[in-house]
């Protein structure tokens, strides 16, 4: 499997619970790969723009089959992203992969 990771604008100076939200997030949707996908590529990005951080995690194998029913690490994915007031998106284009796209606000210290 070959990952890559890239980043876009201030990922240095983001609050401790945006940066803990995004690694496990990482973490489980990259676990999925390695687990599930069969995938040959996979590109995890990181970006900092309109006071939020998108984290996508995308890879090149058979996407999820549409009968499965989320687990816990699938769920989990929601639920760490609408913790912090932000969303985490599934998709499976046809014969694409899957992407997981998620989007955490960004928020000053004493309101996170
Ligand atoms: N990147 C992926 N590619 C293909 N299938 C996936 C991927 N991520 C998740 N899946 C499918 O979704 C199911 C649920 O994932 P998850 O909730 O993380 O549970 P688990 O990893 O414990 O099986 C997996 O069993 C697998 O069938
Ligand atoms: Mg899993």
């Amino acid at each position: 499997l070959d990952i890559r990771v890239s980043g876009d604008g201030p990922l240095d100076a983001l609050p401790a619970a945006v940066e803990v939200a995004a690694y496990r997030i990482v973490s489980e949707a990259l676990a999925n790969v390695v687990k599930h996908a069969g995938a040959a590529r996979c590109d995890i990005t990181l970006s900092v723009r309109d006071r939020r951080l998108e984290v996508a995690v995308r890879d090149d194998g058979g996407g999820i089959d549409p009968d499965v029913p989320a687990g816990v690490g699938m769920l989990s994915l929601r639920e760490r992203a609408a913790e912090l007031g932000g969303d985490c998106q599934v998709s499976c284009p046809p014969g694409a992969g899957t992407l997981i796209a998620a989007r955490l606000p960004i928020q000053e210290a004493d309101s996170a």
